[in-house]
């Protein structure tokens, strides 16, 4: 028997990421959807052979569901995560983990309480790309980690959201919180802490509403662009820019400066990693397409989640590394 797995929300990133993995994945036998929006859930459920619960407490409640996927919007991450928790729910949730650090550490407290497994879609850390780039630096050849530089920027979530409009809940402050921030920037704060085993500790920073406006025209409530200077824990020092006005191709890229060497991460779209040596040598590596909110393609999250419940293999982030992350945002946000 696989397993049987509930998703609450039923918006984008169900239908391009969660959806499609739990469909594709062999070990899992049947996708129950959840969304206030009812007709949302039938849609997909049509779409993935799945079918529909009629309230959120109709998935937690059902003793036949091992697993919850939390895809609903960022204000109510920590009611549906922590009450999936304490039904004895394995839970995937979407980043950001929570709006504040005292809303994920109920989360974090309901994880430990109930012994379930908790993840977080802090996908970046699954590209080969990123993985491939940890496994040089952490493997001491070309030095120690200095500093860093950092980006991730695209033309803004109005798009891409279930609501394509600038009505879109990623502008509001009540249901976003950290806007451009959260969205984009903590995916790089938490690959930074992949990447060199090493976590920011302090940050400081711009944020600004500079060209969004929301339905009404107005400026947008969140930041749509943020530049931020970090010191990490070991005195590594970096910088981080995060937009949604990048009007033209989207901006992933990363590039770790060591003793020996400078990697390039996402700069060149066929040689998505190049170490480029202090004699002018570079050695390229072709390893797999980005992933952008236009091609998406199997990320290995829900292939991990799903391998973590059924055979133990422990997944390349947990509930708990998502915390210093989103500790980060807020000090960017409301600082
Ligand atoms: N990891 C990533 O790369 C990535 C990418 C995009 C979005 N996300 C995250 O995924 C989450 C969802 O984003 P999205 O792009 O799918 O947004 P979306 O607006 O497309 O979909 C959100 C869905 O949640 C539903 N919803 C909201 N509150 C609900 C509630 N109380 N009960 C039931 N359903 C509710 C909405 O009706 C909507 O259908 C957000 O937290 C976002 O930050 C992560």
């Amino acid at each position: 028997m696989g397993l049987k797995v509930g998703i609450v929300g039923c918006g984008s990133i169900t239908r391009y990421r969660h959806a499609p993995e739990y469909y594709a994945n062999p070990l899992v036998d049947e996708i129950v959807f959840f969304d206030r929006n009812r007709h949302r859930a039938e849609s997909l459920a049509k779409e993935f052979e799945g079918t529909v619960a009629h309230r959120f407490e109709d998935l937690i409640n059902d003793e036949t569901i091992d697993a919850i996927s939390d895809c609903s919007s960022n204000e109510v991450h920590h009611v549906h995560t922590t009450k999936a928790l304490l039904s004895g729910k394995h839970v995937l949730c979407e980043k950001p983990l929570a709006i504040s650090s005292e809303h994920a550490k109920t989360i974090l407290a309901a994880q430990t309480k109930s012994g379930k497994k908790l993840m977080v879609d802090h996908n970046q850390r699954f590209t080969k790309v990123h993985q491939k780039a940890r496994e040089i630096i952490l493997s001491g050849d070309y030095g120690d980690v200095l500093s860093f530089k950092t980006t991730f920027g695209h033309g803004g979530p109005e798009d891409w959201g279930v609501t394509k409009s600038n009505a879109t809940w990623f502008f509001k402050k009540s249901r976003s919180h950290s806007g451009v921030v959260g969205d984009l920037g903590i995916h790089k704060i938490d690959l930074i802490h992949y990447l060199i085993d090493d976590e920011i500790e302090e940050v400081k920073s711009f944020v600004g509403s500079l060209d969004k406006v929301d339905e009404n025209n107005k400026p947008i409530e969140v930041c749509d662009n943020a530049v931020c200077i970090f010191k990490t824990k070991k005195g590594r020092l970096g910088n981080g820019s995060f937009s949604w006005t990048y009007y033209g191709e989207e901006d992933n890229s990363t590039t770790i400066y060591l003793q020996k060497g400078i990697l390039k991460i996402y700069h060149d779209p066929e040689n998505q990693l190049i170490i480029e040596q202090p004699g002018g040598e570079k050695i390229k590596y072709e390893l797999e397409h980005i992933q952008t909110n236009d091609n998406q393609t199997n990320t290995g999250v829900i292939d991990s989640f799903v391998d973590w419940i059924v055979s133990g293999v422990e997944p390349p982030v947990r509930g708990e590394d998502a915390l210093s992350s989103l500790q980060i945002v807020e000090h960017i946000v409301n600082d």
